[in-house]
């Protein structure tokens, strides 16, 4: 591919059909926004300069697009006044004139770096002045129609407004997504007219100008047409994103990953999996998780942005931010917080939320409870139903639980506090002090059982266990 080339997103556009006060560019699929997925394709090309023409909602559309891909010169066009005009604002804006310039769109989220890469090379191999991605399709409404001569070669592109009934039976169209020749794309530009039926500056113009000067134009058609595909409204959204996901899973599939049901398993397109990885129904794997080898998620767990090690099982679990060791479990329904650390052979047990949460290696929290703020110690184990109580109305404090510490059943931890290394806590107990190592911590007042048959007007219960005497 020639060492000079520029590509340039097109993002001005306003997206009315969304019916959304987010621009269009920015809805997501996958995990990405749809602009997010056409600068990841255009990464991969390594290219000298990427311009993005930023319009309707420019101030979330370009901050978003520079955040992305930093490097990217933004263009603004004020009015939309079509994608000729669009892209010569882009020209001026990043100066180029040599090379060559692709223009892709920034509202195809299937399309992949490699078939822009391919599309620029024969493009490049045919030596054209402009290039076309075509593609073959049984429903050509609304696009431009490629408009060849006998012999074949490309005459024009010509939009679905201003074709003739005959042109409008053409089934190969335009994507949208054009290479050009930077130095005829800069002649040419000032030359295109407003004189069609939309009156706006077309940019597939170009394809009746190079002709007309008697140079080569090439279409190039995509089998994979979804690739080339926009979504205009929340339905489209909806199909590229099942179709962009459909993708993934199979991806996955081919390398080593068992999805049980593909269908209702979702994978964000930053998900990294290992092979022999098992995913059960009704999962989702969201944003930057990653999953070490073996390991087992679901059925219905939904995880974003956690890392899963080796082995583990996570069952039924939402989390969030969490890192979960090798050969640990988790779960069914266990609520992981931002924060929460589960080493190794740990356990997070059912009905229990972490938050801000280091549990270490073979520590168990097995059954109702909330843990956070805190550092639990090697192979501690907390007992069922303990609440870490960190707030106290007005900051929030720490809880430290060391190594081999042995928690009784409905424990309250009143942060701050430390209970030490090999400790105990007897059932019920609220620890309101730290607890020295080795010893046993035992709160609350004794036991008293009171005499059922007592009189209703009898003023004091009759004690009947020795226990009551002591108090
Ligand atoms: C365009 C093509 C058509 C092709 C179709 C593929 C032209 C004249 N027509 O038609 O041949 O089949 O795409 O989807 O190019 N945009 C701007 N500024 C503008 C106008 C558009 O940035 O002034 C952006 C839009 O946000 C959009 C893209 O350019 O991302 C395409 O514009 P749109 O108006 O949707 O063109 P189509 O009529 O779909
Ligand atoms: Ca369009």
């Amino acid at each position: 591919m020639a060492s000079d080339l520029t590509v340039i997103v097109l993002a001005a556009g306003g997206g009315t059909r969304m019916k959304s006060k987010t621009a269009k560019v920015l809805h997501e699929i996958g995990g990405r926004t749809m602009v997010g997925h056409v600068l990841a394709a255009v990464r991969a090309l390594d290219p000298t300069r990427v311009v993005a023409v930023v319009g309707h909602q420019r101030e979330q559309v370009g901050p978003h697009i520079q955040a992305l891909l930093p490097e990217t010169v933004l263009a603004v066009q004020q009015e939309q006044r079509g994608t000729g005009h669009a892209v010569r604002i882009a020209v001026e804006a990043s100066g180029t004139s040599s090379g060559t310039v692709l223009v892709a769109n920034g509202d195809t989220p299937l399309l992949r770096g490699g078939s822009l890469r391919a599309f620029a090379a024969e493009h490049e191999a045919a030596q054209c002045a402009v290039s076309v991605l075509s593609g073959i399709v049984d429903e050509p409404f609304g696009y431009g129609r490629i408009v060849r001569n006998e012999e074949g070669d490309v005459e024009a592109i010509v939009e679905e407004n201003d074709a003739t009934p005959d042109q409008r039976d053409i089934p190969e169209i335009s994507s949208g997504i054009l290479a050009f020749d930077a130095e005829f794309l800069t002649e040419s530009l000032p030359r295109i007219g407003n004189d069609n039926a939309k009156g706006e500056y077309y940019l597939t113009d170009t394809v009746g100008l190079a002709r007309d000067a008697g140079l080569t134009v090439g279409a190039f058609p995509i089998d994979d047409w979804v690739q080339t595909q926009g979504a205009n409204d929340r339905v489209q959204l909806a199909d590229l994103g099942r179709e962009l996901n459909r993708r993934i899973v199979e991806q996955w599939m081919r390398d080593g990953v068992t999805v049980m049901d593909p269908e209702s398993t979702w994978i964000d397109a930053d998900v990294r999996l290992s092979p022999d990885v098992i995913v059960l129904p009704g999962s989702q794997l969201l944003g930057a998780t990653v999953v070490g080898e073996d390991a087992v998620i679901g059925p219905d767990t939904s995880l974003k942005d956690c890392e899963i090690g080796v082995g583990a099982r996570v069952v039924r679990a939402h989390g969030e931010l969490a890192v979960i060791g090798d050969g640990a479990n988790v779960g069914p329904f266990a609520y992981l917080r931002p924060g929460t650390r589960l080493g190794p052979g740990g356990k997070i047990g059912a009905f229990v939320e972490t938050k801000n949460a280091r549990i270490g290696d073979g520590a168990k929290v097995p059954h109702l409870s909330y843990v956070g703020d805190a550092e639990i110690g090697e192979g501690s184990n907390i007992g069922a139903g303990t609440i870490f109580a960190t707030y106290d109305g007005t900051s929030k404090h720490r809880t430290t639980v060391d190594k081999g510490v042995q928690g009784g059943a409905n424990n309250t931890f009143v942060a701050p506090v430390v209970i030490g290394d090999g400790a105990m806590t007897g059932g019920g107990a609220v620890v309101r002090r730290d607890v020295p190592p080795g010893t046993l911590a035992v709160s609350g007042g004794p036991q008293r059982n009171l005499d059922r048959r007592a009189p209703r007007d009898h003023p004091e219960p009759q004690p009947v266990s020795p226990d009551e005497a002591e108090s």
